[in-house]
């Protein structure tokens, strides 16, 4: 019966034990390699890595820091090869240089954090007698995308008023992308990347004296006096006294064409403005895109977006040109959740309802479409600029911090990681409800949705909660049905991708049991539905993310190891993955069968 046999197929290794080593741990006979790792040229002209003599310049042409999302894409004009692209999310300056002031930071250490962020296109070559990937320097394809990168404002809200700057007063040039966290893979062979905690980078909120501006500033969580990294104090576009708008022109979901080095990224106000976790497109049967999209905080919304045009087939100019606008045109929508459940069987403590399911129905409710707003009140330009806002007024429902979305490919079912929420339940908080159904809740859910009709770009769907996590032995946790005795415990989801046998995997940021992060395989269908795998886990203080899994290898990126309060270039907390006495790295890694097999046969 029920949870016995085999695992599924693709997900056969012998589970990770949970731990807290400071490296990279596979299954037994799988083999791992970097790579590429922080500092690494891929540029032409870009010198090696030297941490001590690092300069700004010396990171434009080098991989940048923190790699979060992860893309690979087909090279078909070159054997054995394949396009990666990451994101750098963001820079931790106490771990790059030695004896950083925090306090007085130096305009050279400002510019190698900027030049560190953004994102990487990098050639990468398969080794063939291993799963393992090896970059590919200077290749032509090789692009860095910084802080300062030139990106033009696409869409029914570029050039409004809210986007216009003393260097942009048309309002559609922005430099630069910040805190790119996860993102998609286009079905036309482009990449979009969601910028996220783009907050950090702006002072001096208080100076901000117009009141719906102060407001707005404040529901998107921007904060008074100096930044973090005091960045306003060698450009003022990061000062929001000096410049109120530049902040508005952060917090989209931009797309990259990574086979043309040259061309200009973009930023698309269709899609909305918020702290946006990832996008994940698919294609609707007529050919439509659809974008599902994460807002990334505590008590916020889950969104997708539906294109009015049709993806177009083929390779030309014209037909890559059409594809590239597909985002320009269409219907911002948010998510409203419904349960089924009595709302007194929803306890607040994972207790199953009667009926054994958190699960119900849904509605996506529409924003804003063109130039024409649903939203009483708000202009069409105000619900992309000012989108959390929006959602507030057409009451959305409030989420345990909606992180990576990925439909099945499979079954056409999406899959949404929702981290956690330990403000559930609290004082003047709202409380739990059968999507979110935990108080202070540590661990996370994953949620599971079916459009109705299988419509991508319905109006209605069905969802139920597909892992309620935690340790298995908590009563409070679920595991799709699954015994929970053949489980591994697993704590705070955040990116999830799918392999080709239709098992969902997931990457975790923040475990709270006791051991760090690492990635998972499980089933979504059949008989093995639910039973977590743990494949790897990461370094000390790091956090796994940007999962892809091919037939032959795991790809994933190790971001922030060593982040630990207090840890620093002379103490730091992690030694990966050069050893003692090296600057610790956030880095690619692969991972795959030393029999040169198949992952998880
Ligand atoms: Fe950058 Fe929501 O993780
Ligand atoms: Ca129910
Ligand atoms: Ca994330
Ligand atoms: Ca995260």
């Amino acid at each position: 019966g029920h949870g016995s046999g085999k695992p599924a197929k693709g997900l056969r290794f012998t589970p990770v034990e949970p731990n807290t080593a400071d490296a990279v741990t596979v299954p037994e006979g799988y083999g791992q390699n970097i790579v590429i790792r922080w500092g690494e040229p891929i540029l032409r002209g870009a010198p090696d890595f030297d941490p001590a003599r690092q300069s700004a310049r010396a990171q434009a042409g080098q991989f940048g820091y923190n790699n979060d999302f992860l893309s690979l894409l087909p090279l078909h004009s070159e054997r054995h090869r394949q396009l990666l692209v990451a994101n750098h999310e963001y820079t931790n300056e106490e771990l790059m240089f030695a004896g950083y002031d925090p306090e007085a930071p130096t305009r050279e250490q400002v510019e190698i954090a900027w030049a560190a962020h953004g994102m990487s296109v990098v050639v990468v070559r398969e080794e063939q007698r291993t799963g393992a990937l090896r970059a590919v320097p200077r290749h032509r394809l090789n692009r860095r995308i910084t802080a300062t990168t030139e990106f033009e404002l696409t869409g029914p809200a570029a050039g409004s008023a809210p986007l216009r700057t003393s260097a942009d007063p048309d309002g559609r040039r922005v430099r630069g992308t910040l805190a790119n966290c996860a993102g998609g893979t286009t079905p036309w062979g482009t990449v979009l990347s969601g910028e996220e905690n783009y907050n950090q980078y702006f002072a001096n909120a208080q100076q901000v004296t117009d009141a719906r501006a102060a407001a707005a500033l404040k529901r998107y969580g921007f904060t008074d006096g100096a930044s973090e990294r005091r960045w306003e104090r060698f450009d003022a576009r990061f000062d929001l006294g000096k410049e109120p708008n530049e902040a508005n022109r952060f917090g989209w979901v931009v797309e990259i064409d990574p086979y043309d080095p040259e061309s200009t990224p973009r930023k698309h106000t269709a899609l909305g403005r918020f702290k946006h976790e990832a996008a994940q497109p698919r294609l609707t049967r007529d050919g439509r895109a659809v974008v599902y999209m994460g807002d990334d905080e505590r008590f916020d919304y889950f969104y997708k977006f539906v294109s009015s045009k049709r993806m177009r087939r083929g390779t030309g100019a014209e037909v890559r040109r059409h594809n590239l606008s597909l985002l320009d045109e269409g219907t911002l929508y948010v998510a409203r959740l419904s349960g089924n459940s009595p709302a007194e069987e929803i306890d607040g403590e994972g207790t199953l309802p009667e009926d054994g399911e958190f699960d119900g129905t849904g509605r996506w409710i529409p924003l804003a479409s063109g130039d024409r707003s649903f939203v009483d009140g708000m202009s069409a330009e105000e619900v992309y600029v000012f989108t959390r806002l929006a959602a507030d007024k057409a009451g959305a429902t409030k989420m345990d911090r909606p992180e990576d979305v990925e439909p099945s490919p499979r079954t056409g079912r999406v899959y949404v990681a929702l981290t956690n929420n330990t403000d559930r339940g609290k004082d003047g908080k709202a409380g739990p409800d059968e999507a979110n159904p935990r108080n202070a809740n540590k661990h996370g859910q994953v949620l599971e949705f079916a459009e109705r009709g299988d419509d991508p770009a319905g109006r209605r769907f069905d969802w139920r909660l597909f892992l309620v996590c935690g340790d298995p032995e908590d009563p409070g946790t679920y595991f799709g049905g699954f015994p929970k005795d053949q489980v591994s415990p697993i704590s705070c989801p955040d990116n999830v991708a799918f392999d080709d046998y239709g098992n969902l995997w997931i990457s975790t940021d923040g475990n709270e049991l006791g051991s760090h992060d690492g990635l998972f395989g499980v089933a979504t269908a059949g008989p093995q539905r639910g039973r977590v795998r743990q494949f790897l886990t990461v370094p000390r203080g790091a956090e796994t993310c940007g999962p892809v899994v091919q037939e032959r290898r795991v790809l994933v990126a190790v971001q922030h190891p060593g982040e630990v309060d207090g840890a620093s270039v002379e103490k730091p907390a992690s030694s990966w993955p050069d050893g003692p006495g090296r600057y610790v790295r956030p880095a690619v890694v692969a991972a795959w069968p030393e029999d040169g097999g198949r992952i998880g046969r």
